[in-house]
C-alpha cells in the first residue's frame, strides 16, 4: 500500500509541505463541531499524532469514525500555528471498523488497566514510546559490540547444566503428565533428550566456552527463571545481555561495564529525543539530567566491605540484618544507590559462599572477584565477575557446592587446555530498559510479560 510514514512527514516536513500526501493509521480520537471535525491519526512510526482536519468533504459519516478505527486518508500536508503541521483530508478509506466495546477510549489509561489488555496495549502512547526505546537500546547494544570487536553469539535455549545453581530452571520434558518411574533416573532416561533438561538461566557458560576461542562473545537473548518472586523487577523469562572476555581481569571487565553502560544511554539519547521527553513529563520528572549525567560521571566503586560499613553506621532501621557475610537485600541496595551515593555503584569482592562456583576466588581467601552493578530506583542490573581460571580452584568450589562435576566435563576443560584470565557479566535489558525510561513496573517494559502466575 503506497504510503507515508507520519514520522516521515515531521522529520522532513519541507519535502512534503503543500503537497497531497497518502497516509495510514488508526484513530486515536475524534473531535467534531457543525463546520469542521479533527481526527487524531497514529500510525506507530512515532508517537506523535497527525491531525487530520475535515471540512466540505463529501461522503463522510463520521458516526463510522470511531475510536480504534484504520483509515487510509489522502490529503494536503499543511503548516499550522497550532499543531506545526496538520493534514487537510480529500478522501477517506476505513480499512476496518472498530468495534464499540474497544476499550481504549480514553486519552490516559492506568497502566494497571492496560496490564490486563497487553494485546492491545501497544496502541497508546505509553506503550509506544516504551517499545521505541526497547528497540533503539537493543540496537544500541549490538552497535557496541559489534564495533568493539566482540562476535553475537546464539546459545542453546535449552540446556542441560544450571549455571547460576539456584534451583531456579524450568524443566524441559515431553514425557506425558502422568509417566510413573520408580526413580528420578528412569524418568529422564525416557525422556526427550534422555537426561534432565531444562530452560536457561544464563549463556554464560556456553560464552566462556566460545571466547576460549574467539577471544570476546556477546549473548543477547531470553533466560529463564522459575524464581517465585513476585516483584516489580523480577521476570520468569527476561532478555539477558551476557559479554565474555578473555584476557580480561576484574578491573578491565569493571571498565568495560561502564563504559558500555555509559555508550548505550547516550545512544538511547541521541536517539529518542521525543519518546524520553515524554517520559520525562510523565513517567519521570527530570530523568533526562539523570540520564545525562550518568553517562558523563564516573560510577562509584566500593568494597562489599566497606558497603557493609557504610549500611552499618546508616543506622536505618533495616528489615534484614545487615552482618558480613550476608548478601545485600533490595532495602540495602536502594540505600546504597538511593540515599549514599546516589550514583551507579559497583559493589566489589562480594563473599564467596553467596555468590556462584565460577567467580575467581581472591588470595584473601573470603572473597570472590565478583561485582554487582546497582543503580538508583532499581537496584541490581549488572551481575558481574572475573571467572575462576585455575581447574584445581574451580574443582574445589564446585565440589564444595555439590555439584556433578561430570555434567561440567567440558566446561572444566576450558580450564584444562589453555586456560586465561577472563571476565563477563550479565545486564538484565528489561531492567536497564526501565532505568533509561523511569517505568516502575519491569512487566510493563514488554508486550506479555511472563512471571509467576502470568502466562
Ligand atoms: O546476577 P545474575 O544472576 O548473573 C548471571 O546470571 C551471570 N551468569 C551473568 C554473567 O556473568 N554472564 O543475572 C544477571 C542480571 C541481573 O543483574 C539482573 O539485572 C538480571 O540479570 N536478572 C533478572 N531480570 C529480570 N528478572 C529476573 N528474574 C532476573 N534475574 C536476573
Ligand atoms: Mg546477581
Amino acid at each position: 500500500m503506497k504510503h507515508t510514514d507520519i514520522k516521515e512527514l515531521f522529520d522532513k516536513p519541507e519535502k512534503f509541505v503543500d503537497k497531497d500526501v497518502v497516509v495510514c493509521g488508526w484513530i486515536r480520537t475524534l473531535r467534531e463541531s457543525k463546520t469542521v471535525s479533527f481526527i487524531e491519526l497514529n500510525d506507530g512510526t512515532t508517537i506523535k499524532n497527525l491531525q487530520l482536519v475535515i471540512e466540505n468533504v463529501d461522503n463522510i459519516d463520521l458516526k463510522d469514525l470511531l475510536t480504534g478505527t484504520s483509515l487510509k486518508v489522502e490529503g494536503q500536508f499543511v503548516a499550522s500555528e497550532k499543531n506545526g503541521y496538520e493534514l487537510r483530508l480529500k478522501t477517506l478509506e476505513v480499512l476496518g471498523k472498530c468495534a464499540k466495546d474497544y476499550p481504549l477510549q480514553k486519552k490516559f489509561h492506568s497502566l494497571e488497566f492496560l496490564r490486563e489488555l497487553p494485546h492491545l496495549r501497544a496502541r497508546t502512547r505509553y506503550f509506544e514510546a516504551v517499545f521505541s526505546v526497547r528497540d533503539q537500546l537493543a540496537q544500541a547494544i549490538h552497535k557496541y559490540f559489534h564495533s568493539h570487536g566482540y562476535k553475537y553469539l546464539h546459545a542453546p535455549i535449552i540446556t542441560a547444566s544450571d549455571c547460576e545453581g539456584a534451583g531456579e530452571m524450568f524443566r524441559v520434558t515431553t514425557q506425558p503428565w502422568n509417566a510413573k518411574y520408580d526413580t528420578e533416573e528412569e524418568y529422564y532416561a525416557n525422556d526427550f533428550f534422555a537426561q534432565k533438561a531444562g530452560l536457561s538461566v544464563s549463556c554464560q557458560l556456553e560464552g566462556e566456552m566460545a571466547a576460549m576461542g574467539l577471544g570476546r562473545i556477546y549473548t543477547f537473548g531470553p533466560t529463564f527463571r522459575a524464581e517465585h518472586s513476585n516483584t516489580t523487577r523480577h521476570l520468569a523469562e527476561f532478555w539477558h545481555v551476557e559479554p565474555e572476555v578473555c584476557f580480561a581481569d576484574i578491573n578491565d571487565i569493571i571498565e568495560i561495564a561502564e563504559d558500555f553502560i555509559r555508550s548505550i544511554i547516550k545512544d538511547v539519547l541521541e536517539n529518542c529525543k521525543e519518546e524520553l521527553a515524554f517520559f520525562d513529563q510523565w513517567v519521570e520528572k527530570g530523568l533526562i539530567d539523570k540520564l545525562k549525567s550518568v553517562s558523563s560521571t564516573d560510577f562509584a566503586k566500593v568494597a562489599y566491605t566497606d558497603a557493609i560499613k557504610i549500611l552499618q553506621e546508616s543506622k536505618k532501621d533495616f528489615k534484614y540484618p545487615v552482618e558480613w557475610g550476608a548478601d545485600l537485600q533490595t532495602e540495602h541496595e536502594r540505600y546504597l544507590t538511593d540515599e549514599y551515593f546516589k550514583k551507579p555503584v559497583f559493589v566489589v569482592h562480594y563473599p564467596k559462599e553467596i555468590k556462584s562456583f565460577y567467580m575467581k576466588q581472591n588470595d584473601d581467601g573470603k572473597t570472590v572477584a565478583a561485582t554487582d552493578l546497582l543503580v538508583p530506583g532499581i537496584g541490581e542490573i549488572i551481575g558481574c565477575s572475573e571467572r575462576e581460571a585455575d581447574y584445581d580452584k574451580l574443582v574445589d568450589a564446585m565440589t564444595k557446592r555439590n555439584m556433578p562435576l561430570e555434567q561440567y566435563a567440558e566446561y572444566l576443560d576450558t580450564r584444562k587446555y589453555g586456560s586465561v584470565p577472563h571476565s563477563g557479566f550479565g545486564l538484565g535489558f528489561d531492567r536497564m530498559l526501565m532505568y533509561v525510561t523511569g517505568v516502575s513496573n519491569i512487566r510493563d517494559t514488554l508486550l506479555f510479560p511472563r512471571a509467576v502466575g502470568k502466562i
